[in-house]
This record gives structure tokens, C-alpha cells and sequence, in this order.
């Protein structure tokens, strides 16, 4: 049982995931566009990893009562100059993840909610991870600059990328 101010704030961020997932899903058809093929496969994975999120949040709210709303969702940015540029904005937004995750767990200790402070902890942990390897291709990419050989380079290593459910994860698409 959580509250139901709980369950909105829960509820709001799961539709933030969702962008989240919009988002990379048009960022990976960017790249796919500027002719780099693995970013495109980056973001791609990427967008797998926020329908894991999503889901997460969808599965804890059902299991705990909750019926859940999906406002229509805004329309996703799909203009880039590159592929640093893309990088920036995707740092930029998991740095308003991370704020929102801080948000939730505040709301969670303060209504006393153990069950929420546990099911929040995976994704604190987790923007650690995912706002390090924004950093790590932003400082690679700003060290090549505007030098192909290197962009590609870089979109090689962003080709590696595979996708891994977590492990319990509610829905590996
Ligand atoms: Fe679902 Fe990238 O945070």
C-alpha cells in the first residue's frame, strides 16, 4: 500500500521514463542519419534499457494497487548538428533523471515508505552508470573534435554496445 501522493509522483515518473525511451529511440534514428551507425546501435540499446525502466515502474505501481495513467506524450526533439551535440543533451536530461530520483527517494523516506525506498535504490544506482558513459563519449568526442577519422573511431566503440536485461527485469523488448 502507498500513498497516493506517492503513487502520482511515481506515476509522473514513469512517463518521464517513457520520454526517456522516445527520446533515445529518435536520437538513435539521428545518428542513424548522420551515417554513424554505431551510435545509432548505442542509442538503440539505450532506448531498450528505458522500456526496462519504464516497465520497472509500471510493474511496482500495478503490483501495489495502482491503476496507471498515460498522458499523451510531447513531441521528442529530432534535430542534432551532431553527434556531441546528442551526447550533451542526453547528459543534460540524465542529470533531470537523477534530480527526479533524488525527489522520489526524499518523498519515500519522509512518508516512512520502506517499499519504495528499496525499489528506488536500483535507479539511484543506476544514474551513476548511466551519467558516467555520457561523460566518457562527451570528453572523447570534444578530444577529436571535428576530425572524422575520430568521430568514427568513437562510433566503432559505441558500436560494441549490447543490450542486457537486468536480471528480474519485467520485460526484455
Ligand atoms: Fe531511465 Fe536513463 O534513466
Amino acid at each position: 500500500m502507498i500513498s497516493k501522493k506517492m503513487a502520482e509522483s511515481l506515476n509522473a515518473h514513469m512517463n518521464l521514463e517513457l520520454f526517456s525511451a522516445n527520446m533515445y529511440l529518435v536520437m538513435s534514428s539521428c545518428c542513424n542519419e548522420m551515417g554513424l551507425k554505431g551510435a545509432a546501435n548505442w542509442f538503440f540499446v539505450q532506448y531498450r534499457e528505458e522500456m526496462i525502466h519504464f516497465m520497472k515502474f509500471y510493474t511496482y505501481l500495478t503490483d501495489q494497487g495502482v491503476v496507471v495513467s498515460i498522458p499523451a506524450s510531447k513531441a521528442v526533439p529530432n534535430k542534432y548538428k551532431s553527434l556531441l551535440e546528442i551526447m550533451q543533451k542526453t547528459l543534460t536530461h540524465e542529470q533531470l533523471i537523477t534530480s527526479c530520483m533524488n525527489n522520489l527517494s526524499e518523498q519515500a523516506v519522509q512518508e516512512k515508505d520502506h517499499a519504495t525506498q528499496i525499489f528506488l535504490q536500483w535507479f539511484v544506482t543506476e544514474q551513476i552508470e548511466e551519467e558516467n558513459n555520457d561523460r566518457d563519449l562527451i570528453a572523447k568526442l570534444k578530444l577529436v573534435g571535428d576530425n572524422g577519422q575520430g568521430i568514427l573511431m568513437i562510433d566503432g566503440e559505441m558500436a560494441q554496445r549490447i543490450f542486457v536485461p537486468p536480471v528480474g527485469s519485467p520485460l526484455a523488448v
